[in-house]
């Protein structure tokens, strides 16, 4: 994986196969988290975004809250859940061959299945046909729904349903089980009210719903207690935070405030929606050290044609004032992107546009996608489709050409020190890995034993496309 900002079609992290189950660290859990065992076991295996990989911790929650038991392996489970994406066509197939493995009378059949998140929401019952052997679909905007079709099931039903969009509701629980004990995830708006018109996600996460800043702190809070000091504020569109209660903190005013809260030390946010994005985000990171230098601003298209026809709502002129705002950061602030090709339509000259923003914005990252059309969407039907082999070749040639920024960009690090929080041993011993405040992984040697969850320093020494290389200065 290329980095965490990655909204991507394959699977992320599963709750099932966490590496630091490997390696035996602690996950906190919240108060209370010690339910009496009802001698079951789950196992969920999360596809898709930060946001559906924070859904599973609080599914998790909501189970092992009820006595649940979760497992590293599915085959040791009676209750499998997948929780889904269908961002893309390959993402949502990939779902469906996971389903196929649990067919009744099949090694893996006799299980309970849950569908969960955005391929649930989308197929809903569709799904019970393709697979009758599926007992649970839940899409995201109804899981506070989910203990009451968990008893549901514990009843006996044989079929419970969750699809519910019109919902005001957060999903807020009592225990979220947290796969990352340094870094803690925690959603601050759900849904997405911009109608991208290559996009399913207004269609699978339902309108936009903010949680109040006053919760928000308060779990801020609690994660500090638990040990936790790097935080990310999650949303699809993260900066169009409005805060429901009578406080009506801003977005900015909601950073500010949470990396205010003593013991936080890293602060992150994605996705930022680039209309939305103002100079009072650069200023609260000017004003506030523990601001990571990092901005994800997905800008789809370098073709101002193209930003209309996708409904983006900004050119590309007002994208590049966003990105002369945040280069005008006091601090060097790294900017990340995503980039869709082979849009319909998308001619020769378009696509030269988006190569060129490339050399204008000169991102530290950039997730790149082959258009794929979606269900409900109006750019399923737009006519001007590409050849695959076309947007493939656009693809690579887009790929490369951000290889050698990245190269060149990272290269410009060697020689200067940097803190990391580590957050993992490298393959190699007497190696570390760790992430800087501008989010590029930092692989580095130390002569010191388990590093796991400091801040350090280090002097970076080499650097590739994807990460830096160096050591620990002591
Ligand atoms: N909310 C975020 C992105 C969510 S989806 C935003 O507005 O930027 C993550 C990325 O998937 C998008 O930024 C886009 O680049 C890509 N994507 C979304 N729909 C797609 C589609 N139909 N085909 C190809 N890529 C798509
Ligand atoms: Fe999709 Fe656009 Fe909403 Fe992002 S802003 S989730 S791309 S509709
Ligand atoms: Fe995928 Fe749904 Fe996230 S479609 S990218 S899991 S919002």
């Amino acid at each position: 994986m290329a980095g965490e900002l990655k909204a991507v079609d394959v699977s992320l992290e599963s709750l099932g196969r966490n590496p630091h189950f490997a390696t035996g660290l602690p996950v906190p859990l919240r108060a209370g988290d010690a339910a009496p065992a009802n001698g079951r076991t789950f196992y969920v295996e999360t596809f898709g975004c930060q946001m559906n990989v924070h859904d599973s911790e609080k599914v998790a929650g909501v189970l092992l809250g009820r006595g649940y038991r979760l497992v590293e392996q599915p085959e040791a489970a009676d209750l499998i859940f997948y929780n889904t994406c269908s961002i893309r066509e390959k993402a949502a197939q990939k779902v469906f061959s996971r389903l196929g493995i649990h067919r009744p009378g099949s090694p893996q059949g006799g299980k309970i299945i849950g569908v969960l998140g955005c391929v649930a929401q989308q197929e809903g019952e569709e799904i019970f046909e393709r697979a009758p052997w599926v007992s649970l679909v839940c899409g995201s905007a109804s899981y506070n729904r989910l203990p009451q079709l968990l008893a549901e099931l514990e009843a006996g039903n044989r079929r419970v349903m969750g699809l519910s969009l019109d919902t005001d509701a957060t999903f807020e629980t009592e225990l979220t089980r947290r796969d990352n004990p340094y870094r803690a995830y925690l959603t601050i708006i759900e849904g997405c009210d911009k109608s991208c018109s290559y996009c399913v996600v207004p269609f699978t996460r339902g309108p936009e719903r903010s949680r109040a800043s006053a919760s928000v702190l308060e779990e801020v809070r609690r994660l500090v207690d638990l040990g936790y000091s790097e935080v990310q504020l999650l949303g699809q569109t993260v900066n169009s935070y409005r805060d429901p209660s009578p406080r009506r903190m801003s977005f900015s005013e909601l950073l500010s405030a949470v990396s205010g809260i003593q013991g936080i030390r890293r602060v992150r946010f994605t996705t930022s929606h680039p209309r939305d994005f103002g100079p009072d985000i650069i200023a609260a990171i000017d004003a506030c050290p523990a601001l990571c230098n990092h901005i994800h601003l997905p800008v789809q298209s370098g073709s101002t044609r193209l930003l209309r026809e996708m409904r983006r709502t900004y050119t590309r002129e007002d994208y590049i004032e966003k990105i002369v705002l945040i280069r005008a950061a006091r601090r060097p602030v790294s900017i990340t992107t995503d980039i869709i090709v082979g849009f319909p339509g998308e001619t020769e000259a378009d696509f030269e546009e988006t190569l060129s923003l490339l050399d204008v914005a000169q991102y530290d990252g950039a997730f790149s996608f082959k258009f794929s059309p979606r269900p409900h969407t109006t750019a399923e039907h737009l006519p001007g489709s590409l050849p695959e082999e076309e947007k493939g070749r656009r693809l690579s040639a887009l790929q490369e050409k951000q290889r050698q920024i990245q190269t060149a960009r990272n290269t410009a690090q060697v020689g200067r020190t940097f803190e990391v929080l580590v957050d993992s041993p490298s393959r190699r011993a007497g190696q570390w890995a760790g992430r800087t405040t501008c989010n590029r992984v930092l692989n580095f040697t130390s002569p010191q034993s388990n590093l796991l969850g400091e801040y350090v320093r280090c002097l970076v020494q080499s650097a590739g496309p994807n990460s830096l290389v160096g050591e620990q200065v002591i």
